[in-house]
């Protein structure tokens, strides 16, 4: 274990509310102030997005003030489109505010084929057509029309990119099998409070009840509930101790409890968390699910804890199919992980140990971290850019509570 582990922190504002947040600033034309914004890549990415359609943003240090009243583009440039898988959501937004937007397929992390047939399936449900036949997808809409829309599964991008398409409007939308995840809730409230009609998020029924015109607003985005359950995980893994503040416990109840079952001592009150891990940590089972299930952004980070936790654990991946990448780079570590299929079984060992390795993906990339921190030895991770995308300051955060890692700065990888 590594030795004293330990200490209290906040937990930063979500990289998932951001991300639809900053795309629904497109909405009123006029100036959002965003506070509590998560420095990371994916969010540089989507900032370019908005200005590469005309919109001014200013940032200073975890505010951006984001002014959409010139914006005239409506054609995301393919390059910027390619970096970020969330820059459909953008689209939403863009066809509710000027009836027309052109896109090219996403990229993002490569951990499963992510299609996007449900955002397109839902947007042709509410009235917007769709022409495929070029290598962009070109979306027109007069106007959106009443109707329901049923998903069918309730993906988080697809529920966020048809309420942002439908805040706009004289119509009535409903999402059926609507995605549940807190985020949603987070846009929901931030749409709401310029003056949209949005009712349901967070269950799995949304209204969108269409609106003239929106107000300016100021926004704090969320805590991070995928950041919190990675500090929270590390610190399980090295035998520490932790306590977070500015985190909503109730967000990541899974995590608690199977943290509970593998040993490990958890306290909330209010927006904290404190845990305190166990030198005897027993093994368990996780199945991924959407929200309220377990999130499948911490199965990587629970799977790593699990490679040290005593016995045998079983890992079932229900939402994305190529999300064990990273265990091949566990297992150079000393983990015992064999894959079949969508499972994972793990044989617990007494401690990992260093190795060479490269990031997969972000959330792998972030495992590889918590794993390099308890492992015995040295270990270098590769591809750490990854890791950038989505989290604001891992290794600092890592470093305070007691972690010796360093960046090797200019180094192409
Ligand atoms: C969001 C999160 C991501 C998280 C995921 C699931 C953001 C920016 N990202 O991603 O961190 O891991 O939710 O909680 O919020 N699918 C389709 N067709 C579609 C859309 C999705 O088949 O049109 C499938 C996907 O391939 C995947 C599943 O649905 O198997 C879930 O995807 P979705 O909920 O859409 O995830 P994202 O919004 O991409």
């Amino acid at each position: 274990m590594a030795p004293d582990f330990h200490g209290e922190m906040d937990v930063s504002g979500s990289k998932n509310a951001t991300l639809p947040i900053l795309a629904a600033t497109i909405l009123n034309g006029k100036v959002s102030k965003l506070y509590n914004v998560p420095d990371i890549s994916d969010v540089k990415i989507t900032i370019q997005i908005l200005e590469s359609l005309g919109c001014k943003v200013k940032k200073d240090k975890k505010k951006l003030i984001i002014d959409s009243r010139n914006m005239k583009g409506t054609t995301i440039p393919e390059e910027l489109m390619r970096k970020l898988r969330s820059s459909v959501i953008i689209a939403g937004a863009i066809i509710s505010r000027f009836g027309e937007a052109c896109f090219s397929y996403p990229g993002g992390c490569d951990i499963g084929s992510r299609p996007i047939d449900l955002h397109l399936k839902g947007f042709k449900k509410i009235g917007i057509k769709i022409d495929e036949n070029t290598s962009n997808i070109v979306c027109k809409c007069d106007k959106i029309i009443s109707t329901e829309v049923q998903l069918d599964f309730p993906s988080v991008g697809a529920t966020e990119n048809l309420i942002l398409a439908s805040v706009l409007g004289t119509h009535e939308v409903i999402i059926k099998n609507a995605a549940m995840e807190p985020e949603i809730v987070d846009l929901a409230d931030f749409l709401n409070r310029m003056g949209a009609k949005v009712t349901g998020a967070g269950t799995n029924v949304i209204k969108i009840r269409g609106v003239k015109e929106l107000r300016e607003i100021s926004y704090t985005i969320m805590p991070d509930r995928i950041e919190a359950g990675t500090l929270l995980l590390a610190t399980a893994i090295t035998g520490g101790e932790i306590k977070l503040n500015k985190v909503c416990p109730e967000h990541i109840s899974p995590i608690l409890h199977k943290l509970q079952e593998c040993g490990c001592r958890v306290e909330t009150v209010k927006n904290t968390i404190y845990l305190k891990s166990n030198a005897k940590l027993i093994g368990t089972e996780i199945k991924t699910m959407p929200y309220p299930g377990f999130p499948t952004d911490l199965q990587p980070l629970f799977t790593t804890f699990l490679t040290v936790c005593k016995g045998t654990s079983i890992v079932t991946e229900n939402i994305f199919e190529n999300r064990y990448k990273f265990t091949q780079e566990l297992k150079r570590m000393g983990a015992k992980i064999n894959i079949e299929g969508k499972t994972a079984i793990i044989k617990g060992v007494k401690r990992l140990h260093g190795a060479n390795v490269e990031s997969t993906d972000l959330r792998g990339g972030a495992s590889l971290m918590i794993a390099g921190i308890a492992a015995r030895g040295t270990t270098k991770i590769k591809k750490v850019e990854y890791i950038l995308r989505g989290y604001e300051n891992l290794d600092q955060k890592l470093n305070f509570l007691g972690a010796n890692i360093t960046r090797e700065e200019g180094k192409e990888d």
